[in-house]
């Protein structure tokens, strides 16, 4: 039977079969290509598979639609960085526009993109002064916030990724806007979050807008609210030093709607994404405690923090990166060739608007660069075994190259001040004997079903 389908898939799509002629993967088979190897796993894992199977470039098929992956830091680098004029970023504009809007640096491409990258909030020319000013506002929100999550847990273990995930998106609100955000805020955004996750997932959805009245009604409400915050910001007082006010007193902003969509869009562009990577670490260290109980002394030393002193933990510092490496939170993203000519990647011709994927996940495990591939040891980081991982590019938890995360400099000193107020102040267990499972939500790989409980030391 199978044999049959493959038959037929290669009498279907002979021309674009023998355009890709020599790029190895596994066989597609009549209607769906390969996509029934992504059936019931995470698509991270299955690329991942394909790279130890074929090599660093590979081809799929979405039904008679060629996909190659990438799973090897030269081409990757290539397509990314050195050749980036030759791609473009289509997937997932269609998706996500609706929810992040069409203005948003995440799904831009071309003058528009250079100019919104430039004008990015995240871009800030004096970032630093920006990062040194928020450390006692985001210490006494987080501190908050972990005290909060104590009281929750009290009468029984909460849900790891929900209770990281709102003290995220509160300290983010904090920062950002200068004010904080309530459970329905929350709700809100999840609820959109949760449109535009349905739409990645299902190509279908995002050929049209939603279509839920609903959708519309909330979509209205979360950025009236902004709307509202940026006029009332008109002449900020002077003891504000959010992003907000900082960004109003510098002047000289891109237009009100390119505006309103950089900022709205530093929830949704790293709130899922340092959320994972901030449970994720809660989950790892509860599995270690002599690594634990070393942090705690570590973060215990530090005191009210100064940005130096943060950059100066080396654990700390070990344990993100660590994090980020392991059970990294953006395992895999798509470009697409440029749509008016071909371009040469490791020695084959990929016509215009070819897919390209690239991934992280072996890459950031794999025992051709990393001693101990499997083992979670922060270590690595402080010894300077893994020092040059980032450069040779076999370790890039935020992508490379000019469209690298724009909010990398802002989540590193988030997920260090994050973790420090936890182990300087409280005790994570988790349930005991409970694996690391992977949910997929909003392109963001994060823990799902782990509970855990907060209580003093
Ligand atoms: C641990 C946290 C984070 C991770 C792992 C992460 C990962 C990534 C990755 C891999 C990309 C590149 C995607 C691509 O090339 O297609 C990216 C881009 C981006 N990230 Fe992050 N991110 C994080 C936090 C943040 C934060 C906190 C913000 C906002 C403040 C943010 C905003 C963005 C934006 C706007 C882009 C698009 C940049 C562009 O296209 O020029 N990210 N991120």
């Amino acid at each position: 039977m199978s044999s049959v389908l493959e038959g037929l898939f290669r009498v279907a799509f002979r021309g674009r079969l023998r355009r890709f002629a020599g790029i190895p993967g596994p066989a597609p088979r009549f209607p769906f290509g390969n996509l029934l190897d992504f059936v019931g796993r995470q698509p991270w894992e299955v690329l991942a598979d394909y790279g130890r199977e074929y090599g660093g470039m590979s081809l799929t098929w979405a039904f008679g639609t060629p996909v190659v992956v990438l799973n090897d830091p030269g081409l990757i680098g290539d397509v990314l960085d050195r050749n980036h004029a030759d791609y473009y970023k289509d997937a997932p504009g269609a998706a996500l526009a609706p929810v992040i809007l069409p203005q948003c640096l995440f799904i831009s491409n071309g003058p528009a993109w250079a100019r919104r990258r430039a004008a990015h909030p995240m871009s800030l020319p004096d970032l630093d002064a920006w990062l040194d000013a928020q450390v006692p506002v985001l210490r006494a929100e987080l501190e908050a916030g972990v005290d909060q999550l104590v009281a929750r847990s009290a009468t029984g273990p909460i849900d790891l990724t929900d209770a990281v995930l709102r003290l995220t998106f509160r300290a983010f609100a904090r920062v950002t806007w200068g004010e904080p955000f309530d459970d329905a805020d929350f709700d809100r955004f999840m609820y959109l979050g949760g449109v535009g996750d349905r739409r990645m997932k299902n190509p279908l959805l995002a050929l049209l807008p939603p279509l839920a009245p609903r959708f519309w009604a909330e979509r209205r409400a979360w950025y009236d609210r902004f709307d509202r915050l940026i006029a009332a910001a008109q002449n900020p007082a002077p003891h504000r030093t959010d992003l907000l006010a900082t960004m109003v007193r510098r002047g000289s902003p891109p237009s009100p709607d390119e505006f309103r969509a950089l900022m709205a869009n530093i929830f949704y562009g790293g709130a899922y994404s340092a959320s994972s990577c901030l449970a994720t670490t809660l989950y790892l260290l509860a599995q270690r405690p002599e690594l634990e109980a070393a942090l705690r002394a570590e973060c215990a030393a530090l005191g009210v923090a100064d940005r130096a002193a943060l950059d100066a933990a080396p654990l700390l510092d070990g344990v993100v990166r660590e994090s980020l490496r392991f059970l990294t939170p953006v395992p895999a993203y798509g470009r697409n060739v440029a749509t008016t000519r071909s371009t040469v990647l490791g020695g084959h011709t990929l016509p215009p608007d070819t897919i390209v994927v690239v991934t992280n996940w072996l890459l950031h495990r794999s025992a051709d660069y990393w001693t101990n591939p499997d083992q979670y040891d922060p270590h690595r980081w402080t010894s300077g075994a893994a020092a040059d991982a980032a450069e040779r590019g076999y370790f890039f938890p935020f992508g490379r190259g000019p469209r690298r995360c724009v909010g990398m400099r802002f989540a590193l000193f988030y997920l260090k001040l994050a973790a420090a107020a936890v182990y300087s102040r409280v005790r994570v267990e988790p349930e005991p004997g409970v694996a690391y499972k992977q949910a997929y939500f909003f392109g963001v790989m994060a823990p799902r079903d782990l509970r855990a409980r907060f209580t003093r030391p």
